[in-house]
């Protein structure tokens, strides 16, 4: 089917079915084009959180389904593609995770939204990009704290707040592949433009960064800073919200290698308008969770939303 024909199709199921599609900013521009909201992490948990819909439609990834469900368990929660996944997920199963959080029971646990429901469940709180130097600032100096499952974020919010949280092996698989030589090279090539990066960044790349936060962080920052070029460390799919928000400026993406566009998150672009389509129509890849993952994931998810009011 055709593109048009393909977006006539999708919002006439979504009015007829009383859906609503949320879509994270890495996801490719013709979604985010005809989403209902788009966002970061803590805003689209927001949105699912507070939603009148009866079906939730999530152009993201299997982590932010999982969370939308958790939190309006009555609905129906489709996601366009199963296989869309997360690295950083991927990188602490349950059985480990769990495993690990006993052999170090006087610490609480915080956990980044990138992990599975199941390691929610031996979770205290869950933090974002955008809320997690205040939700672990919330805790008595102290308290001892392991932060899973990403250890750049961790280091970083380490280094922002003094604290020495227990850190987990894993990472994002896209991030990770940012590279400060290319950064250099881009410098070189645009002395006037600044460098923003996400925290889920290695290190050698944050301590040149301008501008360090969540997507939604780095979109408010292009749009509002009077620099004119942007140096963006992260997924490529936000650019299209700044050039959006921004049309006079100019955004220029680290290429992550020069072999490969692995800054193209392979999960997020699983999803596609024709995937979006069908899901809707025939209201399935569906998100399920057992009652008891749902009760024992959704204590810290709610803990996180409370501690980012007004955030
Ligand atoms: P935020 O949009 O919350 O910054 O998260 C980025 C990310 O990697 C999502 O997978
Ligand atoms: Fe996971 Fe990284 Fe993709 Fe985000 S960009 S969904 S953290 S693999």
């Amino acid at each position: 089917m055709e593109k048009t024909n393909l977006i006539k199709k999708i919002l006439e199921i979504k009015e007829a079915k009383n859906a609503v599609i949320l879509a994270h900013y890495y996801q490719v521009p013709e979604i985010q084009d005809i989403a209902d909201y788009i966002g970061d992490s803590l805003q689209l948990s927001q949105k699912a959180a507070e939603t009148n819909a009866d079906i939730i439609v999530f152009a993201g990834v299997h982590f932010m389904a999982e969370t939308a469900k958790i939190l309006s368990p009555s609905k129906k929660v489709l996601l366009p593609d199963l296989d869309a996944g997360c690295s950083l997920a991927a990188s602490a199963p349950e059985k480990e995770f769990s495993e690990f959080v006993k052999q170090h029971p006087d610490h609480k646990v915080i956990t980044y939204i990138n992990c599975t429901a199941a390691v929610k469940t031996w979770s205290d709180v869950i933090v974002t990009s955008s809320n997690a130097v205040k939700i672990v600032e919330s805790f008595p100096k102290d308290q001892k704290l392991i932060f899973a499952p990403d250890k750049n974020l961790g280091a970083y919010i380490n280094g922002l707040t003094g604290r020495n949280m227990l850190l987990w092996d894993g990472a994002c698989e896209v991030h990770e592949t940012i590279r400060t030589e290319s950064i250099f090279q881009l410098k070189l090539q645009y002395p006037d433009a600044k460098l923003i990066a996400h925290p889920e960044c290695k290190q050698p790349v944050l301590v040149l960064a301008d501008f360090i936060g969540s997507t939604s962080a780095m979109l408010d920052y292009t749009a509002t800073d009077s620099c004119k070029k942007f140096i963006v460390a992260t997924e490529t799919g936000i650019v299209h919200q700044m050039q959006k928000l921004s049309p006079g400026k100019e955004f220029i993406v680290v290429p992550a290698d020069e072999t490969c566009s692995c800054n193209d998150c392979p999960y997020m672009k699983l999803n596609t308008l024709e995937k979006l389509y069908l899901c809707m129509l025939h209201e399935k890849p569906e998100i399920t969770l057992t009652d008891d993952v749902i009760e024992k994931a959704r204590r810290p998810i709610v803990r996180m939303l409370e501690l980012s009011k007004n955030s």
